[in-house]
């Protein structure tokens, strides 16, 4: 997949996975191609135009979440989901915005790196096989062909042998020195301590004597290690967060103030200015490199209960063209949430019982009940969306939970009226005062 889907082929695809929220499908499915159409605008305009950041709104389990998510996995741009009540006003105690940046590039060069080490792990297991074959030499297995010897590596037979090879000397306690302060662990800055002595020595390597088992992990580690330094992953990073990259910023709402300007509605209000340069597109330094924010895609959510988006500073809502509402989910919503997706709930729980031995089937009948039922608590209670649907369905399949794979096997099937049973005693209960779920 690339950046160059169209709209309507993004909504089809959302369509696999999230039900219902037509209007926030097209949404995120412009701003994700307004993106892309700015970014081949010319470059005089593109300045001119700004990011379509998009703001969506709505109830608490709806698919707000889902959504940006799925969106990130179908593009396979770096996604990063963060809490806006998690920041704190540059020069107060606690995480600056930037650092949300600073996360976004980590998880990019991490998938860089990953991506990398697939591509060259043909190469690595290549090199290792070709060390520990040496290493197998010294110790005497000389009359053994190589090829033979790399199977009888591979299929474990010798993973007890000891054996010497060469490992770089490690100094456990420099990788942590020198700490910036205010800044988590993963955000230091790379020039360790360990990479200036050996930028002055040389790498320092020494002897160690290992069993194969042990030797081909320390092998493996080590040809990785080597073919990420010198492979230019960390600049593919850092240009696919700059270019694909998606923040998701949750809680949005919860840094609006109340207009009292004491205590923590500075520190709110201070959030939300803190907040407008990234958005609007800056330069952040990261340990890697400045990364450029001007193309990262900003998506907010939140409730906004008793409040709404215009309750915002005034310049961060300009920077949230975009504003779209998400709907409550109806019954039958649910009961389309519970089937229908590829990895539905009825799916995740089906494949749980099957990896048991159990065939669970649940009639049709039988889901409608259970949605009835998610749907009527979340009337009489509090209405927490889709995620009723989870502590439903695991209290009628309660027994075959536990039982599994003891005391049930086999094909279970599950009817309306068993159904109804057993969720009837869940709506008795509740009626005692006892709102379990
Ligand atoms: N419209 C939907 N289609 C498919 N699944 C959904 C839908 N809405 C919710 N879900 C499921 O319910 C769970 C919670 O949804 P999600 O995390 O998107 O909630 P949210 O809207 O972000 O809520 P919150 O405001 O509490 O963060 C997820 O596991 C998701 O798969
Ligand atoms: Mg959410």
């Amino acid at each position: 997949m690339n950046g160059s889907m169209t709209p309507a082929e993004i909504v089809e695809w959302l369509d696999k996975h999230v039900i219902g929220q037509e209007k926030a499908k097209r949404s995120v499915a412009i701003a994700l191609r307004n993106r892309y159409r700015r970014k081949k605008a010319p470059p005089d305009i593109r300045q001119e135009i700004y990011p379509s950041n998009l703001i969506m709104m709505g109830p608490t389990g709806v698919g707000k979440t889902e959504i940006a998510k799925r969106l990130a996995s179908l593009t396979g741009a770096p996604f990063v989901k963060v809490e806006a009540t998690k920041y704190t006003e540059t020069g107060y105690v606690g995480r600056d915005v930037e650092s949300m940046i600073r996360s976004l590039v980590q998880h990019a060069v991490n998938m860089e790196a990953e991506r990398e080490k697939e591509v060259r792990s043909g190469k690595i297991s290549k090199r290792v096989n070709e060390k520990l074959v040496a290493a197998l030499r010294r110790a005497g297995y000389d009359s053994i062909p190589a090829d033979e010897l790399v199977r009888m590596v591979e299929n474990g037979s010798l993973d007890e042998v000891r054996i010497e090879i060469q490992l770089p000397l490690e100094f456990p306690g420099l990788e942590i020195f020198p700490m910036v302060p205010g800044r988590g662990f993963d955000e230091q800055p790379m020039n360790s301590l360990k990479k200036v002595l050996d930028g002055m020595f040389g790498e320092r390597r020494k002897k160690a004597a290992v069993t194969v088992e042990k030797a081909r992990e320390k092998l493996v580690e080590d040809e990785t290690r080597r073919i990420l330094e010198g492979g230019d992953y960390v600049s593919r990073g850092l240009a696919l967060a700059r270019e694909e990259g998606i923040l998701f910023i949750d809680e949005i709402d919860k840094i609006i103030g109340t207009g009292e300007s004491k205590g923590p509605e500075v520190s709110r209000s201070g959030v939300q200015r803190d907040l407008l340069p990234i958005v609007e597109g800056c330069t952040v330094p990261t340990k890697y490199g400045p990364v450029k924010t001007d193309h990262i895609l900003f998506i907010a959510a939140g409730a906004f209960h008793g409040s709404s988006p215009s309750d915002l500073i005034p310049e961060l809502q300009g920077r949230f063209p975009m504003r779209v509402e998400l709907d409550p989910l109806s019954e039958e919503d649910l009961f389309r949430v519970f089937t229908e997706p590829e990895n539905s709930l009825l799916r995740q729980y089906t494949a749980l019982l099957a990896a048991d031995g159990v065939d669970l089937e649940l009639t049709p009948e039988a889901a409608r009940i259970l949605t009835r039922t998610a749907s009527h608590l979340n009337t009489e209670t509090e209405d927490i969306g889709a995620r009723r649907l989870r502590p439903v369905l695991t209290y009628l399949l309660d027994e075959q939970l536990f039982g599994a794979p003891d005391l049930v096997r086999g094909t279970v099937r599950i009817t309306g009226t068993m159904a109804e049973k057993i969720l009837l005693d869940l709506d008795s209960k509740r009626e005692d005062g006892n709102y379990i779920l």
